[in-house]
């Protein structure tokens, strides 16, 4: 009985020290590629904080002119001075575009054609999840229309650019929970039903969905691409749970930090030769499936 006792009251201090081996198991997969992307252009999507925001420091950190595409442009310019000073790259950008308003996405659009003549990079990267029930500005279902629908927009309304630009590549960034995800398309709007939980896994199993009709029908234009899926995350993206809030906080020191949730987007970004798996799905698993054995290594 003493014994179980003294078991339990030194369980934390044991994964306290074994914290750090447990997060190495846990956060498997960096991107290993040394590809340098100087004269390359790149939109990130909800690039002010999270995933998104380290993604866009490591394509800056190459070379890249990057577009941060942040709904808030206060957050946004805080953070590209931050890239800035950090990579010494002046080519980080913040425009404005609000995933949940279709004339936002289309304003956004039509600037950046007018102000660039290339596109070879775009991270589908914003997202919410668990929200309370609510529509975007054009009466979607909030999950369904900014993690899907909106990028959805976005895409098209930027495919002539990269179809021109091409090598070019599209990252979408879904989620291990698209598994528990289905289109049921007679309650699109959640408004017979409505899980939070589950309105998150449905617009994530969308953006696979969306990546393999995009793949297909870009075959041979020379756009690829590409969704992954980037790990458990310490991120704001918990922000609408309390719940989630605390499980996240409980569990911080074993989950990936927003650095390493960003190398599956990478490696899908930049790394040579992937082409051949246009439209698959990345995840960065501790065992790498064939698609992730080459450049992503286990371990960060
Ligand atoms: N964290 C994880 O464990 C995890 C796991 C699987 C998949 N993911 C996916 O990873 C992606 C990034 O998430 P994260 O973990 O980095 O979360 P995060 O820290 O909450 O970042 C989400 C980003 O999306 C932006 N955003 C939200 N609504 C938007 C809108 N209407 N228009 C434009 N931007 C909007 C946010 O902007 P504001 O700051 O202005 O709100 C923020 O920049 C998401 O697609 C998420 O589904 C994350």
């Amino acid at each position: 009985m003493v014994g179980v006792l003294l078991l339990l009251l030194l369980l934390p201090f044991f994964l306290y020290i074994a914290a750090p081996k447990i997060r190495k198991m846990l956060s498997s997969g960096v991107c290993t590629s040394t590809v340098q992307l100087p004269g390359k252009v790149a939109v990130v999507t909800g690039a002010n904080t999270g995933i998104g925001k380290e993604t866009a420091k490591e394509l800056a950190q190459r070379g890249a002119r990057v577009y941060l595409a942040c709904r808030d442009i206060q957050k946004g310019e805080l953070v590209a001075r931050e890239i800035q000073t950090m990579t010494g790259n002046q080519q980080v950008l913040v425009r404005e575009l609000d995933l949940a308003d279709t004339k936002s996405i289309r304003a956004f659009a039509k600037d950046f054609l007018a102000e660039e003549k290339h596109l070879h990079i775009l991270i589908n990267n914003a997202g919410v999840m668990m929200c309370p029930y609510s529509k975007t500005a054009d009466g979607f279902e909030m999950h369904m229309g900014v993690n899907h629908l909106g990028h959805f927009l976005l895409t098209h309304l930027l495919l002539e650019k990269l179809k021109e630009s091409a090598p070019s590549r599209v990252v979408n960034v879904s989620s291990l929970a698209h598994h528990l995800g289905r289109i049921h398309f007679h309650n699109l709007q959640g408004e017979k039903f409505y899980n939070a939980g589950l309105a998150y896994c449905h617009s994530k199993l969308a953006n696979i969905l969306f990546t393999q009709e995009l793949a297909r029908r870009l075959k041979g234009s020379g756009v690829t691409t590409y969704s992954v899926h980037p790990g458990t995350v310490n991120s704001e993206l918990v922000r609408h749970s309390p719940f989630m809030k605390w499980m996240w906080w409980l569990f911080s020191f074993f989950i990936k930090t927003p650095k390493q949730g960003a190398q599956t987007s990478l490696y899908c970004a930049i790394t040579e030769g992937l082409e051949i798996l246009n439209g698959h799905h990345f995840r960065a698993s501790k065992e790498p499936a064939p698609a992730l054995s080459q450049g992503l290594k286990a371990n960060v």
